[in-house]
């Protein structure tokens, strides 16, 4: 793939995307805060139940906002981002897929897709063994823990059967793995693809080039320590490790406007989360807790069009 790093879904990359990559290239951005404070398991176990704030049904991302639907309708376009994970996969007349989700958070992307595909047989990793329970007791009153089952498991070093998924996705959870590249997470995705499956990763990347200024990059190691990341992928060196392993057909959307309305929640979700936590919640607000209400805060601080993080849906194909 060499300088061309990716293809925009359906033909070539635009002009300005070529432009966004090649500056995300030369002009290296620092990484952020090298040891965060709080451990990602415990994050997710006390911050964890407040996602019910964002999504009643535990969706743990942004959503997909299509021409023409409500973008005040938050559930609906966080399910739309479950469909758009499901459509990239390209699972064709396969009725009877298995796949595999790196990084599950409560489970709800799996059971979306469940819904979508009755006969599909579905796997979530997750790092927290709290998620792992909750998500468990989630399947079981959604009536498809049958089919839809969550482990505890490192998705960079899994215990997984090589070539075993005709799909394999991670939704806002590459975040978390190592390096620029996410190597190891790609690494272990491509050994777990049977040939001819397809990735999905859907996930903030820095691909906008510099901070505007020192704040900016300040803005975003908190951002970082805040939701227990290391660094965000940066867009061409995460490519090019795709082209590397031998994924195939690689297609790169800039999905910034499709997430900005399900953004745009985040003051009023944040004011209403923060009114009623503190006057009637029973839980401590804990340093984890107080993270979560910050990170979402500081993020269109640093995201397109004023600073250089850019929400990107990837395709590949294990060939
Ligand atoms: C923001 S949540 C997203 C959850 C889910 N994909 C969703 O969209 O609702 C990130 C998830 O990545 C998981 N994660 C982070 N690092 C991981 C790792 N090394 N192995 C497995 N899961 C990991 C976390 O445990 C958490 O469940």
């Amino acid at each position: 793939m060499g300088a061309e790093p990716a293809q925009n879904k359906g033909g070539e990359m635009t002009a300005a995307e070529n432009q966004v990559i090649g500056k995300a290239m030369v002009q290296p951005v620092a990484s952020a805060h090298p040891t965060p404070r709080i451990g990602l398991e415990q994050y997710y176990s006390e911050a964890g139940p407040d996602y019910a704030a964002w999504s009643r049904e535990f969706n743990m991302h942004f959503g997909y906002y299509r021409a023409g639907s409500n973008p005040l309708h938050r559930e609906a376009m966080l399910e739309q981002m479950n469909a758009e994970v499901l459509a990239r996969l390209q699972l064709g007349a396969n009725q009877e897929p298995r796949l595999l989700d790196l990084g599950c958070g409560l489970g709800a992307t799996l059971r979306s897709i469940a819904r979508c595909l009755p006969r599909a047989l579905l796997l979530g990793l997750t790092r927290v063994p709290w998620q792992v329970e909750r998500a468990r007791a989630l399947n079981e009153t959604a009536g498809c823990s049958e089919r839809v089952r969550v482990m505890e498991g490192d998705y960079e070093d899994t215990t997984l059967q090589s070539a075993s998924y005709d799909g394999v996705y991670a939704l806002e959870s590459s975040c978390h793995a190592h390096g620029v590249d996410k190597g190891a997470l790609l690494a272990e995705a491509h050994r777990l693809l049977r040939p001819g499956g397809r990735l999905v990763v859907a996930d903030g990347f820095l691909a906008g080039g510099r901070f505007a200024n020192a704040l900016q990059q300040r803005v975003y190691r908190k951002l970082c320590e805040c939701w227990v990341i290391e660094e965000l992928a940066q867009l061409h060196p995460f490519t090019v490790r795709l082209e590397q392993l031998g994924f195939t057909d690689i297609t790169f959307e800039n999905l910034q406007m499709h997430v900005a309305p399900s953004v745009a929640h985040i003051p009023w979700v944040t004011l209403r989360f923060l009114l009623t936590a503190l006057m009637f919640g029973k839980r401590r607000m804990t340093r984890a807790r107080w993270n979560n209400v910050l990170a979402p805060v500081l993020l269109p601080l640093a995201s397109a069009p004023i600073g250089p993080i850019t929400y990107c849906m990837i395709t590949a194909k294990k060939s």
